[in-house]
């Protein structure tokens, strides 16, 4: 089902119909007619400028964009959670359309996880117990499960994620490296408001006041670097600590503010040690009834 991009796209680039598709089959065959590189985006829609970003930086990579726009329900721990995630799928395939995206893959549930079959876990422990996963016990294996599917079914030659949600850039990486699957992942960094807030469809729950004091977060890390890298500081500790003063004073409740190492997310005696990787600062907190995260990594040549 082609849908032709708006009129006020400034992007001729972006004039293409974008092709629709539900079922897995259907997206199969699809695929098996394109010629060239496919890049795919999974996403589970409520679209925003962050996602866009996704498309623009994979279409000069791949000969194609695949989207995939399907709100997985393995990964939600609570099925309340699952039923409130915003769903704007008209909105979404338009602004894929214009963003210059070849194909929405729209799965629906039962395809996804026909009911006969015996379903499969894919887990990257020493990754996914940690942090998210301490309050989302099975996110992450659902996200692995999820994903795995998609790139089986698309068979993409890359696949983008974002930095935004850099625990879950960790685990696909493990995973992809892990399990040699023969794809890249495209990392696209995290794309942010005029004052610093990072990017996310969970922004649209909070109201004028708690957008400022979600700006704690922002400014958390930002502290955090220059504690490293304008005043050397090598402590973990001390830097955890400005991060939670500052989100404090922000009226933000802090679910987490760490400094881990970049690749595995453990804890560091040392920031020196890693530094020339850079380490990575994340933190997660609490606005009124909407919890956010954020990331960035701190020093590193
Ligand atoms: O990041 C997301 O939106 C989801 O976790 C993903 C990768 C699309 C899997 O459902």
């Amino acid at each position: 089902m082609p849908v032709k991009p708006t009129e006020t796209d400034s992007d001729v680039s972006a004039e293409k119909p974008v092709t629709i598709h539900h079922g897995v089959d259907e997206l199969r065959a699809y695929r098996a007619g394109l010629d060239g590189t496919v890049a795919l985006i999974p996403t589970m829609g409520a679209l925003h400028e962050g996602h866009l970003q996704h498309i623009r930086q994979c279409r000069p990579l791949a000969d194609h964009v695949i989207v995939s726009i399907f709100v997985n329900p393995t990964q939600f721990t609570q099925s309340d959670d699952f039923q409130a995630y915003p769903r704007t799928l008209e909105v979404d395939i338009k602004a894929c359309a214009q963003a210059g995206a070849a194909c929405v893959f729209t799965p629906d549930a039962d395809g996804m996880y026909p009911a006969d079959q015996v379903g499969v876990e894919i887990d990257v422990p020493a990754v996914s117990e940690v942090l998210e996963g301490v309050d989302r016990p099975g996110h992450f294996q659902g996200v692995c499960r999820v994903v795995t599917k998609l790139l089986n079914i698309v068979r993409p030659d890359m696949v983008s994620f974002g930095r935004k949600d850099y625990q879950q850039l960790c685990i696909i990486k493990a995973v992809v490296n892990d399990l040699m699957m023969p794809v890249r992942v495209v990392e696209v960094p995290t794309v942010r408001e005029a004052d610093g807030l990072a990017m996310s469809s969970r922004n649209r729950r909070l109201d004028a006041e708690q957008r400022k004091r979600a700006l704690g977060l922002f400014k958390a890390l930002c502290a955090a670097k220059r504690l490293v890298e304008e005043d050397g500081e090598t402590d973990p500790q001390a830097v955890e600590q400005a991060m939670r003063s500052v989100m404090e004073s922000h009226q933000v409740r802090v679910g987490y503010a760490v400094v881990r190492h970049p690749k595995t997310l453990s804890e560091l005696s040392c920031i020196e040690p890693v530094l020339t990787g850079g380490v990575i600062a994340l933190v997660a907190g609490q606005v009124g009834k909407v919890r956010l995260i954020d990331n960035m990594l701190l020093g590193g040549n």
